[in-house]
């Protein structure tokens, strides 16, 4: 109990809204639910009284699953809405949507939007703790949060890191969170790619044009659906001159879902030093943790 009282944070829009303590029980709590999940029985009663909804107004395959069977293994009754199949076709605004959500006695939102900034227009029009999993362009904090995890149960630490980020760092909303995370650790990083889709320069630390030799390659998507300033003329010559193609004691990451071919070519993608999977099977535990312990707090 003392442990939950002590997760300061209201809600997850953004990296920013943890910090350092918040972050180590985040994932001490984790590791609490990854021995969960590797038991016959995956489910907790911890959540039985909560009602949770997972807003998505842009695709997904592993985040929204990812967050349904982490509440369902939590016992919450969990609302699933999809933008594609709701009355936003007919003209109805977000805020309209969210106000009959919370009329519904809704404990949680989860949502995910091709504009940046609505998870935290969402907060401010609800004040129930709402949970980002991805706005636009800005970011995707419980992946940064669950990549990291999956680096620490590699064996690495904040100290022994260092990570070559290769791709579309200008769209991605992955890079957007994770460099705060990592920044705000101390983790050394840099970037690699084409210079029109990395001019995110200010959140490069200044070690970033040192000669560090790094231990792990995390790939970004190229952002195919964001590529409306044509910032990458081809595909083709992008696999060419920044697709990942060898990776030689260096772990290999990716968010998913993989261009295979443009940023990744499969024989890496799927190869011994891949954790991929493994990002995926943690993301659980730790939307189960995440949840949980917004789910404690009052007015949640
Ligand atoms: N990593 C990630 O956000 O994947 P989805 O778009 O499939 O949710």
């Amino acid at each position: 109990m003392e442990e939950i009282i002590s997760f300061k944070a209201s809600k997850l829009v953004s990296i920013d809204d943890l910090d350092i303590e918040d972050i180590y029980l985040l994932f001490n709590t984790t590791l609490e639910f990854e021995k969960v999940l590797n038991r016959p029985l995956k489910k907790v009663p911890a959540l039985k009284d909560k009602t949770i909804a997972n807003v998505f107004f842009e695709d997904s395959t592993r985040t929204k699953l990812s967050f349904e069977i982490a509440q369902k293994r939590l016992s919450a009754d969990v609302l699933n809405f999809s933008s594609s199949s709701s009355s936003i076709k007919k003209g109805e605004t977000l805020n309209d949507t969210i106000q009959n959500l919370l009329k519904m006695k809704i404990d949680l939102i989860v949502v995910r939007h091709k504009i940046s900034g609505t998870a935290s227009f969402v907060y401010e029009k609800t004040g129930v703790p709402v949970i980002n999993a991805g706005d636009g362009t800005n970011e995707h904090p419980t992946q940064a949060l669950l990549d990291l995890f999956t680096l620490w149960k590699n064996g690495f630490t904040n100290e022994s890191l260092s990570i070559l980020v290769k791709g579309d760092v200008l769209h991605s909303r992955v890079a957007g969170s994770s460099f705060k995370l990592w920044k705000k650790l101390g983790i050394k990083f840099s970037v690699e790619g084409p210079n029109t889709v990395n001019s995110r320069t200010g959140y490069l630390p200044e070690f970033s044009d040192s000669n560090v030799s790094f231990n792990v390659l995390y790939n970004l998507r190229i952002q195919k659906e964001r590529q409306d300033m044509e910032l990458i003329p081809s595909f083709r010559e992008y696999n060419e001159f920044f697709g990942t193609k060898a990776a030689e004691n260096q772990l290999v990451m990716h968010p998913g879902p993989i261009n295979r071919g443009v940023e990744l070519d499969s024989d890496i993608a799927d190869g011994e030093n891949s954790v991929i999977l493994q990002q995926v099977e943690l993301g659980v535990a730790l939307r189960m943790a995440l949840i949980y312990l917004l789910g404690q707090k009052k007015g949640a």
